[in-house]
């Protein structure tokens, strides 16, 4: 599907990609949980950190397109919603089984989770209705501009955990195929006026200062935590730097698509990456033939 044809599409009939709620497991081992990453157990700990925002963060992404969906007009996009509210929930829930690995394995992942909770906790209860979703469709923009940087540069996780490697690409997937359902029930409630653009540039800017900083500061306690990680010392955290901001330097890349959602006319499908989703069932159907054979 072109560029074009996908916001055509938007346009013409309220959705461009139907999200599907696939209900998949993925157990990944427990005793390389500090350790599942080819490129070593800093950067297992930065995935690991990004694992611990998912279960309270999805719960909000949750609520705040449910909290919406009854007004949406268009019936593809109800269903599209519905669609969404489905897939966050299985990451969700596979995110809580990944995360309670980490507790288990001495790391302060309970801690960590249960602050970021209480902040989205107090987030909704001192901001207007709209704020979670602003902020839902920024963060929605930082999952799928990842999710799409994982899925062009596969290299990156190959060679990993194969468990772990599928959910997380599972989860990227998923994250592009639905990436316009928030924001399309944003325009299509809140709208796509002066107001509406001040309103979701200000959620993306909060988004931004309280999101990553906090990525870092949740990273340095989980490597500080992690004997793996004390053993590979200081050279660690240079090797995560130089993935993200080096070469190949997946974040460095992102910055333009970052700013390219301050745009005033900016939709999630004029980055057409739909061709990633070929993949998918292949996927999915891997993912079901590991879980059985892990379990019996
Ligand atoms: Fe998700
Ligand atoms: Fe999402």
């Amino acid at each position: 599907m072109s560029t074009t044809t996908a916001r055509n599409e938007t346009e013409a009939s309220g959705v461009a990609v139907m999200p599907e709620r696939r209900d998949l497991h993925f157990l990944p081992p427990a005793d390389r949980i500090q350790d599942w990453h080819a490129l070593g157990p800093h950067m297992t700990q930065f995935m690991n950190t990004l694992s611990l925002f998912f279960p309270a963060g999805e719960r909000m992404f949750i609520d705040a397109v449910r909290s919406y969906r009854d007004q949406v007009p268009d019936p593809d996009l109800k269903k599209a919603a519905t669609a969404f509210i489905g897939q966050e929930a299985m990451h969700s829930r596979e995110h809580v089984e990944y995360n309670k690995l980490m507790a288990e394995a001495g790391l302060p992942a309970d801690k960590l989770d249960e602050f970021v909770w209480d902040l989205l906790d107090w987030l909704r209860d001192n901001t207007p209705r709209s704020f979670p979703l602003s902020a839902t469709i920024a963060l929605e923009h930082f999952t799928a501009l990842m999710g799409n940087a994982l899925l062009d540069k596969p290299e990156v996780i190959a060679g990993s955990q194969e468990d772990y490697e599928r959910m997380w690409l599972w989860h990227a997937l998923e994250e592009v195929e639905h990436k316009a359902v928030a924001y399309d029930v944003y325009e299509k409630t809140i709208g796509r006026g002066p107001l509406a653009y001040l309103l979701r540039s200000g959620g993306m800017v909060s988004a931004t200062v309280i999101f990553w900083p906090l990525v870092l500061a949740f990273y340095l306690r989980m490597t500080a935590a992690s004997e793996a990680c004390r053993k590979v010392g200081w050279r660690g955290h240079l090797k995560v730097a130089n993935t993200l901001f080096g070469r190949p330097g997946i974040f460095r890349r992102l910055i333009p698509e970052w700013l390219g959602y301050f745009r005033y006319s900016f939709h999630p499908w004029q980055q057409d990456n739909s061709h990633h989703l070929a993949m998918i069932d292949k996927l999915a159907a891997e993912a079901e033939a590991a879980y059985d054979t892990t379990r019996h």
